[in-house]
Formats: C-alpha cells, structure tokens, sequence
C-alpha cells in the first residue's frame, strides 16, 4: 500500500499537462494537477477545456473519474510522482527557465521522500541535473537518487494529430540513475504504450532538440528550394510529390509561409544557447531561422507582384487571409506566421481581414483585426491568400470564384490558385 494519496501530481496544466493528467486519469491512476493559474483552474473544474486536444466531455469524465484540480501547490506532497510541465519560452530571444526554476521551489517546499520528480518542458541539456535537482536539493536538504528520485522525459504532443496521441507515442525517459530511471519506467509504463530508455538525462534532453532542429531544418531546405525554384520556373510541389515517390531514404517536407507555434521556432534557440556556451553556434539552425522567418516577408512580395500582375495597386486594396493558425485544424496562432505576414501588410496600407473558424480575436500592432464570420463576403476581396490548410475550407467550392488566389499552403483544393 502505497503512501502517497495520489500516484501522480501534473505541475502546469497546459498543452501538455492537461492531455497527461487525462490519460493517467484513464489508465486508472489516482491524479492531481496543479497550476498557479486560478482561472485555468477553475474554468477546468467547471468543466471547460481551453486545451483543442481536449474536449469538454472528456475533461468532465476524468473529473468524474477522481481527476482533482487545484490551484493549491500542497497536495504535492501526497504525490508519488511529480511531472513538470511548465513553459519553457524564449525572453529577449534566450531560453526563459524562470517557470522551471519556480516549479523546482515549489516542489522543493513540499517534497517528501521517496518521490519521483520528472521534468517533461522543452529544455537544453543540462537542465535536469544542473538546473532543477540542485535547486531542489539546496531547498530541502534531500539527497536527488539516494532520497528522491529524477529524471527527464520529452513530450511528443502534437496537437491535432488523430493518429499519434499521448498513448500511443513512444516516450523517451530518462533517470539521474539507475534507480531513477526503472521507477520513472514503472510509471509512464502504466500510462503510455511504448518507452524507451536513453542512457542519461542529457541525452533524454536532447533527444527533443534534434526531432525539432531536424524539423525546422528541412522545412528551411524546402522553403529555400521553393523560392529559387519559383525564380527557375519549376513547379516545386510536383517535384516534392514525384521525390516523395521514392520509398527510402527520403523525408517529404511541404514549403509554407513560415514555422509557427511554440516548438519549431523555439526549440532550435533552446540548442544554439548550450553550444554557443562551448563557443559553437549550430550553423545549421542559425541558416534555418534566416530562411524561415524570411517566409512571411516573402508571402507578401509575391502578394505584391500578383497585384502589379493584375494591375492594381497594392495600397488601400482588400486582402482575405484563410486561416491564420500556425498549422491546420487547431486555433493555435502562438508564434504564426500570420502575424508577420499581417503586420507587413497593414505597414504597406492594405486593408486586411481573415476567415478561421477555429480562431477567435486577434491582435497586431495592438489592433484588432478584422475577421470575417463566413466566406459569403468573398467577392468583395482583391485577392485571396490561403496561409493554413484548414480541412474546414474544403467544404467550399473556390473553382467558381473570380477573385486570383494565392496558396501558401500548396493544397491541391484550390485549383486555380497560384502556389507559393
Ligand atoms: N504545446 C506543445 O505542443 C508542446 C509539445 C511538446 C513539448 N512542449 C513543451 O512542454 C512545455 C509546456 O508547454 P505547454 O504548451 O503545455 O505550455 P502551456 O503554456 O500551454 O501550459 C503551461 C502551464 O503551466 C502553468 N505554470 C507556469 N508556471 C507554473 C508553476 N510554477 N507552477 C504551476 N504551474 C505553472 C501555466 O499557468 C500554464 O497553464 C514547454 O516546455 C513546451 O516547450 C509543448
């Protein structure tokens, strides 16, 4: 019989936090999640997920099921295991610890023995064991391995994926030793299909470096490729889909306006940081962000030569944005292009409004922009630019509109567009 009340306690209750303690709630395991924002509490406990992975309905069954919630930080000592799942941002373009450094106090004041610590946040290597333990340590006077035990565990979350979910994702775990690793085995054994063990908690930390590095670098390469292939007059999309063909060998990455959400553009900062520390800059990383965050700036110039094209004049003319998320299918504008490629345009006087329906309000340049309900107002535009493939947009016919489009996205619904 165990001690501890709960077998886990989830600290921050986010994209990530909320989706673990779901499926831990579901796989039986008596759980607690804690986060300092009240709000977000209580909006939860009323039944409300702000989470797009999550629905209502499932929120309210793992309430129902003994999911507890508060805001309250002392149930962590009535934890067995205790995951952070805190924001890792960047603030003046550096990695921002400030978040894990206050989860590690926090749980520094409650810790008790025996407990495992995991730290899930998106981080350089290092951190498990030269950032979270000794500050826990230096707190509670506990010894990390000998009376609690710690490790690391990268997330895999990517949200709006049907296929992979929490469950069926492999997870990495890692352990600041042997003991550590085979009881945060035991755990994340109990909730997810398929673990795999690294040798060390850097290696676990770095693990999430390079599946986001390797993303944001090949989406570089083919934005890249699509620039100079539009300027050779080759069909890039037809040359991505006949490589794809190939069945070894090779990765098919899609051009686009740009890399968005809270991973890709983020994440490769979190690796320059620590190698920039040894006096080595990951060239790699440094060549993918010129070329990506030029995405949006590109858009805009080949918005601005299909004007000339249609001669009328890019000042004062009307712009609809399809889609402003940073992906397809999910409201998530954290980091999108969108923003970029609407503060270019309002710079330039063009008169912008979007259509998406997954998100609400947005704001740039502290102003609110205009959105669009439906799509019944359509005629009315100059031109269209399509900036995320939401499947929504398939619903409507764009082959007997009038009004030039162009796809950012290069899908093949809208066919008379002109592709990026
Ligand atoms: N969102 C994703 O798709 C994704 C995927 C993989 C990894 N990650 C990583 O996971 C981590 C969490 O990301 P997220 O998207 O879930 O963040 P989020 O902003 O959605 O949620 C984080 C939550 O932590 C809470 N919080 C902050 N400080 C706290 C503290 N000291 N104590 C208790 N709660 C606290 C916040 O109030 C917030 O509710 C980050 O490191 C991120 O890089 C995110």
């Amino acid at each position: 019989m165990s001690k501890f009340k709960y077998d886990v306690g989830v600290i921050g209750l986010g994209y990530v936090g909320l989706p673990l303690a779901i499926q831990a709630t579901s796989s039986k395991l008596k759980v607690y999640g804690y986060d300092i924002n009240e709000k977000r509490v209580s909006d939860y406990n009323d039944g409300q997920s702000s989470i797009e992975d999550i629905s209502n309905q499932e929120l309210q069954k793992s309430l129902k099921d003994g999911l507890f919630l508060s805001a309250d930080s002392k149930y962590l000592s009535d934890s067995e295991v205790i995951v952070i799942s805190v924001p890792t941002p960047l603030t003046d373009y550096q990695p921002d610890l400030s978040f894990v450094r206050s989860a590690a106090e926090t749980i520094a004041q409650h810790i008790v023995k025996e407990q495992i610590i995991i730290l899930e946040s998106t981080t350089y290597p290092g951190t498990t064991v030269e950032v979270l333990v000794p500050i826990i340590e230096d707190i509670s006077g506990l010894k990390a391995g000998v009376d609690f035990y710690a490790g690391y565990s990268p997330e895999r979350i990517d949200p709006g994926n049907e296929k992979w979910n929490f469950k069926n994702t492999p997870k990495i775990i890692s352990g600041i030793n042997e003991k550590s690793l085979q009881k945060i085995k035991a755990f994340y054994e109990k909730i997810i299909d398929s673990v795999v063990s690294v040798g060390g908690t850097k290696e676990a930390e770095m693990v999430k470096l390079l599946e986001n590095t390797y993303r944001h670098v090949n989406i570089a390469l083919i934005n890249e490729l699509a620039i100079l292939c539009n300027m050779l007059e080759i069909d890039i999309w037809e040359v991505v889909d006949a490589a794809k063909t190939k069945p070894f060998g090779f990765e098919s990455f899609r051009p686009g306006p740009g890399v968005g959400g809270h991973c890709i553009p983020v994440d490769p900062n979190y690796l320059s940081f620590k190698t920039r520390q040894i006096g080595k800059p990951v060239r790699f990383v440094e060549l993918a962000q010129e070329i990506n965050n030029s995405m949006p700036n590109y858009v805009v110039t080949r918005l601005l030569e299909k004007m000339n094209l249609l001669e009328k004049p890019f000042k004062n003319s009307n712009i609809l944005i399809l889609g402003v998320a940073y992906k397809k299918d999910i409201g998530d504008v954290r980091e999108s292009p969108a923003l970029g490629i609407i503060e270019n345009l309002l710079d330039r006087g063009v008169n912008v409004k979007y259509f998406d329906p997954y998100v609400g309000e947005i704001d740039v340049k502290n102003q609110k922009i205009n959105k669009e309900e439906s799509l019944d107002n359509i005629k009315n535009y100059d031109l269209i630019l399509v900036h995320t493939a939401h499947t929504e947009f398939e619903k409507f016919d764009f082959n007997n509109i009038t009004v030039p489009i162009f796809d950012a996205t290069g899908s093949s619904h809208y066919q008379n567009a002109e592709r990026i």
